[in-house]
């Protein structure tokens, strides 16, 4: 892997993002058909912006890296044990999407040799671009981010999320809600990982936790909080990528305080 390599592919990564946000934005709030299905239940959906963002991304790969290997949440693997994979949740946040709030991205992160080494969050609605580069920093608009200094949990602002099926499964997050809920200033739930990650790594929040995420969710704003300075850990295995990332001294108080196993 050679630096060239890896500018060009961000360079390339920022402009897969911006494009297929532009294309999402034209389904937003009332443009195009959204064309809403369910997947595994009632609170997991696929729209057609999902698509459309999912071809754009998809496509340029085909055309620019062809031999690169792809995971991408709507259509899956492809691409075999390729060196370098790109891991694409080509609309993070679908159900915010769908009803019109403004917090969902579009997520690239790029690995080489299964560890990733590039990292781009792009949030269509508020222009926040997010990039991070393996041992280079990470980056909103070209301004470097650092993770809060503040220790003091009392003083945190912290965001979770409930996993998507939540109405069969009584391991729902409540637990842990109540037991990190009476020690925060405030407690958030925006409705998209990547950006609660991102904001993290920007000193806006200072911690997020979620059961029961995918790779696509997690891939490339992990790599954008761990450049930043901040600190994630999966803290169960049972339950897909259950992850907790934060400030460190707020990201260590919290670790306990997580359910590892499954109650009752
Ligand atoms: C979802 C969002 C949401 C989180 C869900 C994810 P999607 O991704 O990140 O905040 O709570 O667990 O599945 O389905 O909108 O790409
Ligand atoms: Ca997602
Ligand atoms: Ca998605």
């Amino acid at each position: 892997m050679k630096h060239t390599d890896i500018d060009h592919l961000l360079i390339d990564a920022i402009d897969c993002a911006r494009r297929a946000g532009t294309v999402a934005l034209s389904y937003f709030r009332g443009g195009r058909q959204l064309d809403i299905h369910t997947k595994s239940g009632e609170s997991d959906i696929v729209t057609a912006a999902d698509k459309a963002s999912e071809a754009v991304i998809k496509d340029f790969i085909a055309t620019h890296y062809p031999d690169h290997a792809i995971l991408s949440e709507e259509s899956g693997e492809s691409g075999g044990k390729a060196p370098w994979r790109w891991v694409i949740d080509p609309v993070d946040g679908t159900t915010n999407f769908s009803t019109g709030l403004p917090f969902w991205a579009i997520s690239i992160g790029i690995e080489y040799g299964g560890e990733a080494v590039i990292g781009v969050v792009y949030v269509p609605f508020t222009d926040e671009l997010f990039h991070a580069v393996k041992g280079g920093g990470a980056y909103l608009n070209g301004k470097q981010l650092h993770v809060s200094t503040d220790e003091n949990i009392a003083h945190a602002v912290v965001t979770t999320g409930f996993p998507v099926d939540k109405d069969v499964n009584p391991d729902n997050n409540l637990d842990n809600v109540a037991a990190v809920l009476p020690l925060v200033r405030g407690l958030r739930r925006l409705g998209a990982a990547s950006v609660d990650m991102c904001y993290v790594a920007a000193g806006f929040l200072g911690a997020y936790w979620e059961l029961n995420l995918h790779e696509w969710d997690v891939c490339a704003s992990t790599l954008i909080v761990t450049e930043a300075g901040g600190r994630c850990t999966r803290f169960r295995h049972d339950r897909n990528v259950s992850l907790l990332c934060g400030a460190p001294a707020i990201h260590d108080r919290i670790l306990p305080l997580l359910s590892s196993e499954p109650r009752g």
